[in-house]
């Protein structure tokens, strides 16, 4: 922390590179040494306030904080808070500052957590905003290829799926864009292309990419795949979501052409895109992404309360 000054997680970019190699550290630390950690935030709450669905991220930060010693409160959906009154975002935060030390937040509107932020001096971590962003999921993510690969540069990267409405795969391009020698194939239908302020970003850092529709084109390439999911509650239209839906599906023949260590990656919750017969494959990494989710969250929270666990 630097000074006194409230530090909020909205987009990945609010972290620095060392930061997020501190948040590694720390996240394997945890791994190691659990008990090291149990009681860190004693007395310390964390608001979970999710205005859209979730298993992972909010169940994740909540185990995160009990695992830490701390306590949780909050809400699972917008229906079960005053939000279904009326009440604006801005006002919800700000009342809930009074109740917690750091708030998580999901909403379906993009920008929303940036609100958020300037309402309250409890540091805000965006848990999602619409087709925006997810940088906690990046974090995870990154942990994830850390671990699995042993570094973060110097990788093919195939990002498959939604890539138009899909804030995961935003967010990690964003994140991976300021390490050395990554390429991208960007697999979509032309739909769901990643969106122009996107490859405005790929332009600007000069980064190596290729735009394509065939996954089992791309395959052979990959040292990572990143599938998602066509999210129908991004649509307007379910005639589009329905011819959409089904466009790529992971299954064991199509990995036959690819890198016996390649890391096969989802931000879950998965649909039909990766068939549950590439599950045993030692490739599979998603759910142990969702371990990951839990390390780098405990990291992020005592990163964002200023807590430093010292040596045991
Ligand atoms: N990856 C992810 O955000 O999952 P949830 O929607 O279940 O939180």
């Amino acid at each position: 922390m630097q000074g006194n000054k409230i530090r909020n997680l909205i987009s990945i970019t609010d972290l620095s590179v060392d930061e997020i190699e501190g948040l590694i550290e720390t996240a394997n630390d945890i791994e190691k040494n659990p008990e090291k950690y149990q009681d860190a935030c004693a007395h310390k709450q964390l608001a979970t306030l999710f205005f859209e669905p979730s298993t992972r991220t909010r169940l994740s930060f909540e185990s995160a904080m009990l695992s830490l010693g701390g306590q949780v409160l909050g809400f699972s959906s917008a229906n079960s808070s005053s939000a279904s009154k009326g009440e604006s975002v801005s006002d919800t935060v700000r009342t809930v500052g009074n109740y917690a030390d750091i708030i998580a937040m999901r909403h379906p509107k993009e920008g929303a957590p940036v609100i958020a932020a300037q309402r309250t001096v409890v540091p805000i971590i965006n848990a999602g905003d619409g087709g925006h962003f997810h940088p906690t999921q990046t974090l995870t993510d990154l942990l994830t290829i850390s671990r699995k690969k042993g570094r973060l540069s110097d990788m093919t990267i195939g990002l498959c799926g939604d890539l138009k409405f899909g804030r995961t795969v935003h967010s990690l391009i964003e994140a991976t864009l300021r390490y050395k020698n990554i390429k991208y194939v960007l697999i979509s239908p032309d739909e769901l292309r990643l969106p122009d302020y996107m490859t405005d970003k790929l332009n600007e850092a000069g980064a190596d990419y290729e735009e394509i529709t065939s996954l089992e084109e791309a395959m052979p390439k990959l040292d990572i795949l990143y599938m998602t999911r066509v999210q129908r509650e991004r649509f307007f239209n379910e005639e589009d979501y329905v011819r959409l839906k089904d466009t790529y599906i992971l299954t064991p023949e199509k990995l036959r052409n690819a890198k016996k260590d390649l890391v096969i990656m989802h931000p879950l919750p998965r649909v039909n895109e990766i068939s549950v017969r590439v599950d045993d494959d030692e490739r599979a990494c998603y759910f142990y992404q969702t371990l990951c989710g839990k390390h780098i969250r405990m990291a992020l929270i005592l990163f964002l309360l200023g807590i430093k666990v010292k040596e045991a």
